[in-house]
């Protein structure tokens, strides 16, 4: 049996228009990275507009209504076509839908992105961290490829922490960035990714916060200890780890920022769990 076979109706928006509010875009392409993991690629209206970092509300149509969650752009604003990263969850009301599209089905983009990891929320210069658990990579897969990020920061480090190797999607596409033609000489002068694995062998072990706090990451990387004089970070994980690296954060001099009001900091929660 196909996955489509069992799959539930995850085209049921073929037929129907675009509720208000939300743009109908068609599926282009499917990428399973695990049992757990997908992302996927659709068509982006020419009047949807949106900073690298933000987010927006995502979804099908089921039982004639939107069912939709925060997704954050996985792609950068000046893509044509817009990609998202989501877990799988087989009793969760959206993912257990949306793991199934294919390309030519039809999913909900809403209009208006917002959200707060963008650049304007930060003190501008010194080494922009972002650090992602999961899905929390989605929002900094923008922000890596947007040249601005360079503009404003000295130099850029890209933390993703995975459970599993197979986990950490956009590896290849990443570690290809120093090859790409508009971007590659800015990102082989300021970006390091920094691929970390928590429960199985890899180069890299542990847990973001364990890396910090222990000083290894910096040390690994040549970087003076993390300080609110030279570093500021993004965060977007799960409720706990955004909790946990929010206490080392603040124990170090860190200030949260927000829209109108730059801090040191600022974070997120990688949206969907269900
Ligand atoms: P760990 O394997 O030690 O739990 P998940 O798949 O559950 O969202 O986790 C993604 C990654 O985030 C895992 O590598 C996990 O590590 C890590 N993680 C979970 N909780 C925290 C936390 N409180 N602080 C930092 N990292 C965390």
């Amino acid at each position: 049996m196909s996955i489509r076979d069992s799959a539930p109706d995850a085209a049921t928006t073929s037929t129907v228009a675009a509720p208000p509010g939300f743009y109908l875009e068609e599926v282009l392409s499917v990428h399973h990275w695990t049992d757990r993991l997908f992302s996927f690629a659709c068509t982006r209206s020419p009047q949807f507009r949106f900073g690298a970092g933000q987010f927006a509300m995502i979804g099908l149509m089921v039982d004639g209504k939107p069912l939709v969650r925060a997704y954050s752009m996985v792609s950068p604003p000046w893509e044509e076509h817009l990609e998202f990263l989501s877990i799988k969850v087989q009793q969760g009301p959206l993912t257990s839908r949306l793991q199934h599209i294919r390309p030519g089905d039809r999913v909900l983009i809403g209009r208006k992105a917002t959200g707060t990891l963008v650049p304007d929320n930060l003190a501008p210069g010194g080494t922009l961290w972002l650090c992602g658990t999961g899905t929390g990579l989605a929002p900094f897969m923008s922000l890596a490829r947007d040249p601005e990020t360079y503009d404003r920061f000295d130099r850029v480090v890209l933390a993703h922490t995975v459970r599993q190797v197979a986990e950490l999607a956009y590896r290849e596409l990443i570690e290809g960035l120093g090859e790409h033609e508009l971007l590659g000489e800015i990102v082989r002068e300021k970006l390091t990714y920094y691929p970390s694995v928590t429960r199985e062998p890899f180069r890299h072990q542990g847990r973001i916060t364990t890396l910090l706090e222990s000083g290894q990451i910096c040390r690994e990387l040549g970087l003076p200890p993390l300080s609110p004089a030279t570093d500021r970070v993004m965060l977007c994980g799960s409720e706990a780890m955004n909790a946990d690296m929010r206490t080392l954060l603040e124990g170090r001099g860190f200030d949260e920022g927000a829209n109108n009001a730059p801090g040191t900091y600022v974070v997120e929660k990688a949206f969907v769990t269900k």
